[in-house]
């Protein structure tokens, strides 16, 4: 069959959204998020100060799950130790992840009569991991077969060879920006070899994959005015790969796949735009933070770096410590469908209840000595920073061999990273990651 290459739309590329808004709340300070309840981790701060940590622990060791009356986001449940996560997660019928209900974050969902009021129309693109069964069921059906372990496998030498390609174009003796020249690079790398993304625009997927990113915002308004905005730019180049690769036969990408399986029958075209976008923010900040979190780790726990360096065949397992110890999206949020009760709390229907991975990960009743690296830990591998149940990360193998295989080619040029400058954090509640992080690579 003839390949139809329609011309793909021209993106606006600088991220002048984010940057105006920082600029605004600048000038008008009193336009930041007001958090008056001492529990409410829904402050951005604590995670770009990285002060979270005994908060969490305060509240863990009060108990389980925690009602926050008053918040910027309305009030919530705060579930904070590890069993009540599970717990939850393990009853998705109660807990609802539906987009209808609320979805998976902790901002709120517009009301009608606030839509109306700005004379906007209800706009949300349907994605499974904001649905329930069994809707979420068929839909993630059509990407699941791209992760399974025998589809890893045939990714990973392309994998390990552009990561290879890159950890020898880095400077040595010289400051540099590990997010940027290793993180992004490699998992916005990552995802164009999975979509058979134009590897020239690659960039283009994290530019769109950072509107989850920051919640440093005057108002919700504002953040899904500003969404709304780069969704749009990420539906119309899309759109062309999507109708380009209609015409094709025979591709392997992850797009050709889903357009041909024979679940796809179960999606409408905007489900599948809704999934694809989904792919691109869930794979992207999220290992993202991990590459830049190990090295931070390593850098502060220099035993465990020994330990690496000394030891590689402790590599798979370092990648589980360093995901449970980085824990890039700190929470995910549920709402709840009936009365019921929690472990002694009685939670109400239309309750919103937020389920903070980063807490779950310092749990002492699982991990001993959490708050340090281990990389000899155990049970590293009870971490839920991927969640739990039916809607665990799909993409989980996929992300877990790009940071083995980051870890063991660094091994192999016997490079170590030290954190030499600014580091700077993302001040959100919900990616919870590195903006900057300079270092200076030495050898071992
Ligand atoms: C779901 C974390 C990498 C795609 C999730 C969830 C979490 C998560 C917490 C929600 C689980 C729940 O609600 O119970 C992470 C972390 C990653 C990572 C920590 C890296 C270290 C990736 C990658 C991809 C991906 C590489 C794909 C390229 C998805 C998708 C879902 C998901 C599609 C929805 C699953 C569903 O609802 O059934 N991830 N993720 N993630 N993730 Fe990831």
């Amino acid at each position: 069959m003839a390949t139809i290459a329609p011309e793909r739309p021209q993106v606006r590329r600088s991220p002048t959204a984010f940057e105006a808004l920082r600029e605004h709340l600048k000038t008008h300070p009193d336009d930041r998020l007001v958090h008056t309840h001492k529990w409410d981790v829904s402050r951005s701060d604590i995670y770009f100060e990285d002060t979270w940590q005994p908060i969490f622990k305060e509240m863990r060791e009060a108990g389980p799950l925690h009602y926050i009356p008053e918040s910027p986001f309305g009030p919530y449940w705060a579930v904070v130790q590890h069993k009540a996560i599970q717990h939850i997660e393990a009853l998705p019928e109660i807990f609802s992840s539906s987009w209808e209900h609320g979805g998976i974050t902790i901002l709120e969902r517009l009301s009608d009569e606030e839509l109306a009021a700005r004379g906007a129309e209800r706009r949300e693109l349907p994605m499974f991991i904001a649905m329930d069964r069994p809707q979420h069921t068929g839909q993630r059906r059509t990407v699941a077969p791209k992760f399974t372990p025998s589809s890893i496998t045939d990714m990973e030498a392309e994998i390990r060879q552009r990561t290879g390609e890159l950890l020898d174009t880095l400077p040595r003796g010289e400051v540099f920006d590990w997010v940027d020249k290793v993180s992004i690079e490699l998992t916005t790398g990552m995802l164009a070899i999975l979509f058979g993304f134009p590897w020239e625009d690659r960039r283009l997927l994290t530019f769109w994959s950072d509107w989850s990113g920051d919640t440093e915002l005057a108002t919700v308004r504002e953040l899904d005015e500003m969404r709304w905005g780069i969704l749009q730019e990420m539906l119309a180049y899309f759109q062309s790969l999507w109708i380009e690769r209609t015409h094709q036969d025979g591709g392997e990408d992850l797009i050709s796949m889903m357009i041909h399986s024979d679940a796809m029958n179960q999606m409408s075209p905007q489900e599948f735009m809704g999934n694809l976008i989904l792919l691109i923010v869930g794979g992207n900040d999220t290992t993202r933070n991990t590459m830049s979190g190990i090295i931070h780790a390593f850098d502060k726990f220099p035993d465990q770096r020994k330990l690496f360096e000394e030891n590689p065949d402790l590599i798979p397992n370092a990648v589980q410590e360093c995901i449970r110890y980085q824990t890039p999206l700190a929470h995910m949020r549920r709402t709840c469908t009936e009365d019921t009760e929690v472990f002694g709390q009685h939670v109400k229907k239309g309750d919103k209840v937020v389920l903070w991975y980063l807490s779950a990960n310092r749990d002492e009743e699982v991990f001993d000595n959490a708050d340090k690296l281990d990389i000899t830990r155990e049970n590293a591998r009870r971490h839920i920073a991927f969640g739990y149940g039916i809607h665990r990360c799909v993409g989980a193998r996929l992300a877990e061999l790009q940071l083995r295989v980051l870890l063991e080619e660094m091994h192999k040029r016997r490079m170590r990273v030290h954190v030499a400058g600014d580091v700077e954090r993302v001040r959100a509640n919900f990616v919870h990651g590195f903006r900057k992080l300079e270092v200076e690579i030495t050898s071992f």
